[in-house]
């Protein structure tokens, strides 16, 4: 049971709270303390598993950050707003920000990045401003996630990490663009800036490898290769935009070959969408001499260094990562839900499962067993 009270005092309500790495998350009741200065408390409307959920949830490197609250990819409703905060009115509705923009700093007024030096990826489970939790079961911390935890019917966010976005839009998609879709659609238009004409590969057709190829095809790419071991993956490619799919169980050669030999020696552009960092590798051997551009956006699960043969970037290729799909979060995402809006971009097909929050297992269950692309989940709503 929740308990929303006007102002802004500790709200009880239900969490799915992971106790350990890789355990069934479990719903319990917890305290959602008062947004601080500058925070913002929000009611979460949908929030979407993502795989680095998954693959933090699953992860042994830090088995102190539990009990902890995951969950990144969310839409929501301002319901209280901490001193200071005049950017945001009780009622606005959200997107979450794993990565936050504070406008002032280095990166942010650089113009050229979204790595914001105040609010970007928080890795220690706490938040940006005081590095404790805002979360508590009878008085014990309950670590956050990216500074969002969204798997929770309320939550606290630094309102640099939040973005106002149309009341008009659904909750239930546009959650989808606070990362993953973002990410993928990102990577292809700003980092990538592929041009018309051109030979695309991705590897791994997940919501975001999809994302990239929907980018991809709007750019107008000639041909757009998908790679994944799931057969299945193959007619979804298709309806957002891949020409050929590639299956590397399919073949006894190294998949660099097979698309070397596609693209008369290398596509113009390689995507990582799997989170294996072995895969990079074989995605810069997929470009070609000269230009040929890797961009990575996997979060890997296990071994984190990347190695390569010099010679690939000798002889002119890049490689390159990026989160969120380089988007400056506060100023460039309402303008994507805006595109979505009016059309201009498919996300509904992404939504495989929607799910009430009672059955959040059942979408990490669903995503380890690859049979999902994304799982939206409900929260209740009248709590
Ligand atoms: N950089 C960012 O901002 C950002 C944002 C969201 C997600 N991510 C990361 O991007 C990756 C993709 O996310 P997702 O949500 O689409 O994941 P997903 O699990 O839904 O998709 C991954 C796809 O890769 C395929 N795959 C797995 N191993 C493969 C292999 N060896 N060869 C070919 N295909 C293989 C799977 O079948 C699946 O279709 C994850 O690592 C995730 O953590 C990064
Ligand atoms: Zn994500
Ligand atoms: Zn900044």
């Amino acid at each position: 049971m929740s308990s929303p009270v006007e102002g802004p005092s500790v709200i009880t309500c239900r969490a799915a709270v992971a106790w350990g790495p890789g355990k069934p998350l479990v719903l319990e009741e917890v305290q959602v303390d008062p947004p601080k200065a500058m925070e913002i408390r929000i009611k979460v409307v949908c929030t979407s598993l993502c795989r680095s959920d998954v693959t933090q949830w699953e992860s042994m490197a830090q088995p102190d950050l539990f009990p902890r609250i995951f969950g990144h990819e969310a839409s929501g409703i301002v319901e209280s707003v901490g001193e200071g905060v005049s950017e945001f009115e009780v009622g606005d509705h959200v997107l979450t920000l794993f990565i936050g923009e504070c406008t002032r700093c280095k990166q942010c007024v650089s113009g050229k990045s979204n790595m914001c030096q105040v609010l970007g990826l928080e890795r220690k489970g706490v938040m940006h401003s005081d590095q404790k939790t805002r979360f508590s079961i009878k008085g014990k911390p309950v670590y956050h996630y990216c500074a969002v935890s969204s798997f929770s019917e309320y939550t606290v966010v630094h309102s640099g990490c939040a973005v106002k976005i149309s009341a008009t839009a659904p909750m239930e998609k546009i959650c989808l663009l606070s990362c993953g879709a973002a990410a993928g659609l990102g990577a292809a238009w700003k980092v990538a800036d592929i041009s018309e004409g051109s030979t695309v590969v991705i590897f791994g057709l997940g919501s975001v490898g999809l994302s990239v190829a929907q980018g991809a095809k709007l750019r107008g790419a000639h041909r757009i290769i998908g790679v994944d071991t799931n057969p299945e993956k193959c007619e979804k490619g298709k309806s957002f935009g891949i020409t050929d799919f590639i299956n590397p169980n399919d073949h006894d050669e190294p998949i660099q070959q097979v698309v070397k030999r596609m693209t008369d020696g290398g596509a113009d552009y390689a995507f990582e969408c799997i989170g294996d960092t072995s895969m990079i590798s074989a995605a810069l051997q997929s470009c070609c001499d000269g230009w040929g551009l890797t961009v990575t956006l996997g979060v890997p699960k296990s071994k984190p260094e990347v190695s390569a043969h010099y010679a690939l970037l000798l002889s002119g290729r890049t490689l390159k990562g990026s989160l969120l799909g380089g988007w400056k979060p506060k100023t460039e995402l309402p303008q994507l839900v805006d595109k979505y809006l009016q059309k201009g971009i498919e996300i509904d097909a992404l939504v495989s499962h929607n799910l009430p929050f009672e059955d959040i297992n059942t979408a990490f269950n669903l995503m380890r067993e690859g049979k999902c692309l994304r799982c939206v989940i409900h929260m209740p709503k009248s709590s």
